[in-house]
């Protein structure tokens, strides 16, 4: 099938590019003329695992190419898919202004009947407000074409997104029209097989789902985190309470590691916009508001431990930073709760040694040149002279460090794990002294 897709950030390149890898033909379009350019040189501009070399395959065997001519990209496909960024607002609301604008791009050039899918994360009513913005600009031109609206959103995981696209767990498509469903069913047949994963529903429900899927994995992790900061006070191990909750099928292991908070693109923005939504509609959802909240707070507890293990005594002392982007595998910095302990560390008087696999340029691009970062070459060269080491992105090749060398580098023995990698009584024996989170015993 041939198919457009508006938009070259995360979910559209992934998209076009997984779709081009099954053999649709695909052509991705974008404003930002150095990103097509460099798209069509082969430079990825994020680091996704397996990305670049589905792009560059892809673009060699002509299935995949890039434009910024939305002309001609409108003209090359009847199905076109909207993923561009909706970026919140000062309320917290999805600004719709960029998926609106392309809606009238596609009909200011559309001449035949076209499937309009948004694949963008957009709260419910989006594709009412998308048909509308085709309406007008058809009835502009004085022309009549037959249009779909359909939702489609996508649940990819950074640093896991082509393989999340390739192998799905769930298709969701929100669509009334028999004809647009039985075209979805042709373009994802490559990503149906074995059992059926396609869930057509209505439109506004399949908006919901998405939000509704964000807020239940944000939900886990805030009632982690909040579980572990009681197990602080009470004397519990929050490993060992996970474990023993976990074991419940109903409960289940996933998405309930306690850590400095959750980041990233999506579930800040995706709580704080059905928040957002819902208070538009006249309902106050409290259980939400207090997931963001717990998280907010999650977020500076890695400062408050570090600030409490040295009595407060932070101004002048150089702390070695572990991990940066908001998870591993990604260079993402959006949200990440590294950003609010370095932030605190500075605004205390403290200066930073930082290292991360993948998110040093994204971190120099953030912060530009400052004399309280130094961002080092490999984890070790940040423990040199530093007063702790704080952990906050639990990169594999943290997990197994030689424990000898950090406490000969450090100053004083003290760690500091947002993420719960090490095991307490071996650092304690160690001669550490080791905070972890929830780890109260
Ligand atoms: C998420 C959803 O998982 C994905 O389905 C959706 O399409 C986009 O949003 P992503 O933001 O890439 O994906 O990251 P994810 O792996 O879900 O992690 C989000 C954050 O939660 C990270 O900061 C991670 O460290 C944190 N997290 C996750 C925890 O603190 N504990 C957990 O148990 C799981």
């Amino acid at each position: 099938m041939k198919v457009t897709v508006f938009g070259t950030g995360y979910v559209g390149l992934v998209t076009g590019a997984c779709l081009a890898e099954t053999g649709h033909d695909v052509v991705c379009v974008d404003v930002d003329e150095a990103k097509i350019a460099a798209l069509k040189e082969g430079q990825i501009p994020i680091f996704e695992p397996g990305l670049d070399s589905i792009v560059i395959n892809n673009v060699e065997s002509g299935l995949l190419a890039f434009t910024t001519d939305a002309e001609s990209a409108v003209a090359h496909a009847n199905m076109i898919f909207i993923a561009v960024g909706t970026p919140p607002d000062e309320n917290g609301s999805a600004d719709l202004k960029y998926v609106l604008n392309v809606a009238r791009t596609v009909a200011q050039y559309m001449s035949r009947e076209t499937i309009i899918v948004t694949k963008s994360t957009v709260p419910v009513g989006t594709a009412d407000k998308v048909s509308a913005a085709v309406a007008e600009a058809l009835q502009s031109r004085d022309v009549d074409i037959p249009y779909y609206v359909a939702s489609n959103p996508e649940f990819l995981k950074e640093g896991a997104a082509v393989a999340d696209f390739m192998k799905p767990d769930r298709i969701v498509v929100g669509t009334d029209a028999e004809s647009v469903e039985a075209a979805m069913r042709e373009l994802y047949a490559p990503f149906n097989r074995n059992h059926d994963r396609l869930k057509f529903m209505d439109v506004r429900s399949a908006e919901l789902t998405k939000y509704a899927a964000n807020a239940m994995l944000a939900t886990k992790i805030s009632f982690i985190n909040e579980i572990a900061n009681i197990a602080e006070c009470v004397g519990a191990d929050i490993e060992q309470v996970r474990a023993g909750i976990g074991s419940d099928p109903r409960i289940g292991y996933h998405f309930i590691y306690p850590g400095c908070g959750y980041g990233g693109s999506c579930f800040p923005k995706d709580v704080k916009a059905l928040v957002s939504t819902a208070s538009q509609v006249g309902y106050r959802a409290p259980l939400l508001e207090a997931v963001e909240e717990v998280n907010q707070a999650q977020k500076s507890r890695l400062f408050s431990k570090l600030s409490a293990a040295l009595d407060g005594d932070i101004a002048g002392k150089t702390f070695a930073v572990w991990g940066l982007a908001f998870k591993p595998k990604t260079d993402d910095m959006r949200e990440a709760p590294s950003r609010v302990l370095m932030e605190a560390i500075w605004a205390a008087g403290g200066r930073v040694k930082a290292f991360d696999p993948e998110a040093m340029n994204e971190t120099q691009r953030i912060y530009g040149q400052r004399e309280d970062l130094q961002l080092m070459g490999t984890k070790e060269a940040c423990l040199h002279d530093a007063d702790a080491l704080v952990i906050c992105t639990e990169w594999k090749n943290f997990w197994a460090p030689d424990f000898d060398a950090i406490k000969n580098s450090l100053k004083t023995p003290l760690i500091v794990d947002g993420r719960n990698i090490y095991n307490p009584h071996q650092m304690t024996e160690l001669g550490f002294r080791y905070i972890g989170i929830g780890r109260g015993n």
